[in-house]
């Protein structure tokens, strides 16, 4: 087989069988097939597209190009969600413990955060001591024993698709959709969980900013998922403003605790009970929506989740009394208030530009080396709809630094457009598919 072969076969449009994909996957992972081959490749999918079973074909070779965590040892149904990312997305800290809280285990291979969006290792290492840093041993042990566990993404996971992904970002070719829906769904099945729920975000904060495509991805994804034998199910779901009050590390972790306590957010508690209702219906524990819904709202009233967070914190090192006594957690040095410079009704929160702020304050990684501020974030005290009057307090900019603390105010009004009108909100769950 020759990939010049493969490359004029595509850019005319034809199929590539699952051999041709597989020896593609295989000689550019291990490094006989050049970059600018695959780059003409990725051009021709880019323009010709590929078809279900190329893409599911792509998924499985490259899921296969590294190690393909076996959780056969781990009693019962293994289920794993997966967000397509977003502003104050701190979902994965309070739904992994309501989840396991009612017998479903939740195994999760975690990212860190780069640019202005989060990541869930670095929400978690707020908690001293707390580690992702185990062995493949410790995380079946930690599922075994408590039901959650969280590990760093290791090299050895999915590792074409690392390779694939860093010349997709150079040649203007990330924004494909089954290069995308492979890329995602490629690092869920090595992850070796037996059913995924995805949240697939739309707005002005999501990777998909148009409703349609992120349908449309969603339905390649759980095609994807299905047939290569995990139950998959996706939400697809708003992100046209922050989710919840909070963003930056800290605050997200202090969020999630209020709401596993029952205190949290409006939508932040549904997006939770929306996720969690399917990952307890993946996970077979219930056929019933409403059953399974009234089962993941008990966990947040009987205190169930929470003391599955601690449990949680503490298997993986963490000191659990900060779960109990968040106000333990760092704090910023100054905290500043927002006002706002009109009145009237907040008509649109650019959720792109509130992450961006938290970037500014130095919550968010300019550079995979960045280090960054556990401590820094914005907590808004105002959602889309709500009504203000002018010098009323918007948001509170939580930094350790005047200047950069100026930058972010700046840039945080401008995030807002004040109309004399109500704005239409749009709802929180667009589509479960
Ligand atoms: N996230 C991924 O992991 N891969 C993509 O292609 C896009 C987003």
């Amino acid at each position: 087989m020759r990939i010049y072969d493969l490359i004029n076969k595509k850019k005319h449009g034809n199929e590539l069988s699952r051999e041709e994909i597989d020896y593609m996957v295989k000689d550019f992972t291990n490094g006989s097939i050049p970059d600018y081959q695959m780059s003409a490749m990725l051009m021709a999918i880019y323009f010709k597209g590929m078809n279900e079973s190329e893409t599911l074909f792509l998924t499985e070779a490259m899921a296969k190009s590294g190690e393909m965590l076996d959780l056969s040892s781990v009693s019962g149904v293994k289920v794993d969600k997966h967000s397509t990312g977003g502003v104050g997305d701190k979902t994965s800290l309070a739904l992994a413990p309501m989840v396991a809280a009612c017998g479903i285990k939740v195994a999760k291979m975690s990212g860190r955060g780069l640019g202005h969006t989060g990541g869930t290792i670095d929400k978690l290492e707020s908690f001293p001591g707390f580690s992702t840093d185990i062995t493949a041993e410790d995380f079946k042990k930690n599922l075994n024993d408590i039901g959650i566990a969280l590990m760093g993404q290791t090299n050895e996971l999915a590792p074409a698709d690392k390779k694939l992904y860093a010349l997709r970002d150079v040649t203007a070719t990330v924004d494909q959709m089954s290069l995308i829906a492979s890329s995602i769904m490629s690092k869920k099945l090595a992850s070796g969980a037996d059913a995924i729920v995805l949240d697939v975000k739309t707005g002005s904060g999501a990777f998909m900013k148009e409703e349609a495509d992120a349908v449309a991805l969603a339905k390649e994804m759980t095609l994807i998922g299905n047939s290569a034998g995990r139950k998959t199910v996706a939400l697809v779901t708003d992100m046209d403003q922050p989710l919840g009050y909070a963003v930056g590390n800290v605050l997200e972790v202090i969020e999630a605790i209020e709401t596993l306590k029952g205190n949290g957010p409006y939508d932040f508690t549904a997006l939770c009970v929306a996720l969690g209702t399917q990952m307890l219906i993946a996970g077979g524990l219930f056929s019933d929506q409403t059953e399974a819904e009234q089962r993941i709202r008990q966990t947040i009233s009987d205190g169930s989740a929470l003391k599955k967070l601690a449990d949680f914190i503490t298997a993986q090192g963490g000191d659990a009394d900060y779960v109990y006594h968040p106000e333990k957690l760092i704090k910023a040095k100054i905290i500043e208030p927002v006002l706002s410079p009109a009145k009237g009704f907040i008509e649109k929160i650019i959720c792109d530009e509130v992450g961006h702020c938290s970037l500014i304050l130095g919550g968010g990684r300019a550079t995979k080396e960045s280090v960054i501020d556990l401590a820094v974030g914005i907590i808004l005290t105002q959602k889309v709809g709500d009504e203000v009057r002018e010098g009323d307090i918007i948001a509170y900019l939580h930094g350790n630094d005047t200047e950069k603390i100026a930058e972010a105010k700046e840039r945080l009004l401008n995030a807002y457009k004040i109309s004399l009108s109500p704005p239409k909100t749009s709802c929180l769950i667009k589509k479960i598919i």
